[in-house]
């Protein structure tokens, strides 16, 4: 039988190493992606210490002849987790052409980018998962205007995929983490660790295994009837 594969995208730190990790520990080949070698090593090495088959897969994701190159390097892929994102950390009147840019390129054109050669290596029984954020929902009261709408584009993105793929027996879910404790996560003098425990119902910060597990769940056999969601995982921070 042959072994499954998933392909991680932004997998060298935070969420995007806890999924490749946890895929890997369901027996996955995980190919982990970031932009250098160097970026992945660490996920590269905690994989080996438990003996997971974690492999690297260097490219950027919002440069499109990168991404088909070594997205179609790959025999066939089971799963893709399109979980690399930047943000600006700008008020909105100071946001420059190139701000958006950068953010809508890496979040937006590049989960695209990956969803469409991806395709090209899936069939029935294949699944796609976005990494989402709250913040399309609420607006984002603590990130950017550029990011919170870049997961706005996300959400529909998913839908879309969702329902063109459905066919094909290919789901497409977006998974939508709240404040999860990462170097994403924004803190200054007001806005500290503690100040979101009292913000978010179930008392805590989310942690990245939270939403690795979700993920593991909706690229699983048992969540084979779910597609097309936007499942949030957030402590009850956004509800309903
Ligand atoms: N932490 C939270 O509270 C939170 C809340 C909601 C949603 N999220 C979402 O969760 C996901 C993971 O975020 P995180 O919190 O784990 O933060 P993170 O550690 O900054 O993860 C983002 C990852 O994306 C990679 N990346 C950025 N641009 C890339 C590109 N062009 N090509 C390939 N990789 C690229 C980064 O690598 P580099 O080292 O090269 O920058 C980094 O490894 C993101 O989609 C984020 O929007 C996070």
């Amino acid at each position: 039988m042959k072994g499954k594969i998933a392909v991680v995208t932004g997998a060298g730190t935070g969420i995007g190493q806890a999924i490749a990790l946890e895929l890997a520990a369901n027996r996955y080949t995980v190919y982990a992606n970031a932009r250098s070698e160097d970026k992945i090593k660490e996920t590269i090495e905690k994989g080996k210490e438990m003996n997971y088959e974690i492999r690297p897969l260097i490219f950027d994701v919002s440069i499109e002849e990168e991404v088909k190159n070594k997205i179609l390097s790959l025999p066939y892929i089971d799963c893709i987790i399109n979980n690399a994102a930047v943000g600006v950390d700008k008020e909105f009147r100071e946001l420059t052409e190139s701000d958006w840019d950068k953010v809508f390129n890496t979040n937006v054109k590049g989960c695209y980018y990956c969803v469409k050669y991806a395709l090209e290596k899936m069939t029935t029984g294949s699944s796609i998962i976005n990494i989402s954020s709250g913040a399309a929902k609420t607006g984002g009261d603590f990130v950017s205007l550029p990011y919170s709408a870049s997961k706005g584009a996300i959400n529909s993105m998913t839908i879309f995929f969702a329902r063109k793929l459905a066919p094909k027996g290919i789901r497409v879910n977006a998974v939508s983490p709240g404040f999860v404790d990462t170097r994403m996560l924004i803190l200054n003098d007001k806005i500290t660790k503690d100040y979101y425990k009292t913000i978010i119902p179930i008392g805590k910060l989310g942690i990245p295994q939270d939403i690795a597990y979700c993920v593991s769940f909706l690229v699983s056999e048992k969540a084979s009837y779910i597609t097309g969601q936007i499942i949030e995982v957030n402590g009850g921070d956004i509800m309903g």
